[in-house]
């Protein structure tokens, strides 16, 4: 008898069970604890799965440089799909700080130019390469990491994630450009109080 159930309910599960091919974010649904809703299949177009990463970044800020991201939220296409790119402009001297996407694994690709970058194991070992053109280079997932230009022309990169939507947390932000009490910053990081204070003020922190 408890076969015959378990058989009926494959069988249930194996006309029931369409394999669903993509799931467009709805992004106009609210977001639940899994992600996005998706869109109706019959909504979807083809232009929900195109995306243009061809415009070059706005340098003009304090790092010099811009990342331009294509994740589920800006390319509702890739909801879902484990994968997800951006695109990163460096001006000469232009710098991606220190940070870590906690949700993925990550592939650089230079299209343009030169490109110091690295990053630290979690058994704070250093791997740091300069790459040009056409070198690619792996950041294992959620390990801090960064990129430099290191040539005297614009570099260009583009990167691919292993997850639609990788995060971002830079590590100078997450110190220096928020409301974290100095003295806590000062006590967590032994840097001294001079230094916390000058990199608020550059970073937009306080307290
Ligand atoms: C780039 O950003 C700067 C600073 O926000 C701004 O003043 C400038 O107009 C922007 N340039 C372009 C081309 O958007």
């Amino acid at each position: 008898m408890l076969h015959i159930l378990f058989f009926l309910s494959l069988l249930f599960y194996a006309s029931n069970g369409a394999v669903q091919d993509f799931c467009v974010a709805d992004l106009t649904a609210p977001e639940g604890p899994a992600g996005y809703s998706c869109k109706k299949p019959a909504k979807v177009t083809v232009d929900d799965f195109v995306f243009s990463l061809g415009t070059v970044g706005n340098t003009s800020n304090i790092i010099k440089a811009a990342v331009t991201p294509a994740f589920a939220t800006q390319f509702p296409g890739v909801n879902g799909l484990g994968i997800s790119m951006a695109r990163l402009d460096l001006a000469p001297d232009g710098v991606v700080p220190m940070h870590t996407h906690p949700g993925a694994t990550e592939v650089l690709i230079v299209a343009q130019g030169t490109i110091c970058t690295g990053f630290i194991s979690s058994a704070n070992s250093v791997y740091l390469a300069t790459l040009k053109q056409g070198d690619i280079m792996v950041y294992p997932r959620g390990l801090l990491h960064f990129q430099i230009n290191s040539g005297k022309t614009p570099a260009l990169a583009f990167v691919s994630f292993s997850s639609a939507n990788p995060g971002l947390q830079i590590l100078d932000f997450a110190l220096f450009a928020n409301n974290l009490p100095s003295a806590l910053v000062e006590k967590t990081t032994f840097l001294d109080d001079a230094q916390v204070k000058k990199l608020k003020a550059v970073l937009g922190g306080s307290g």
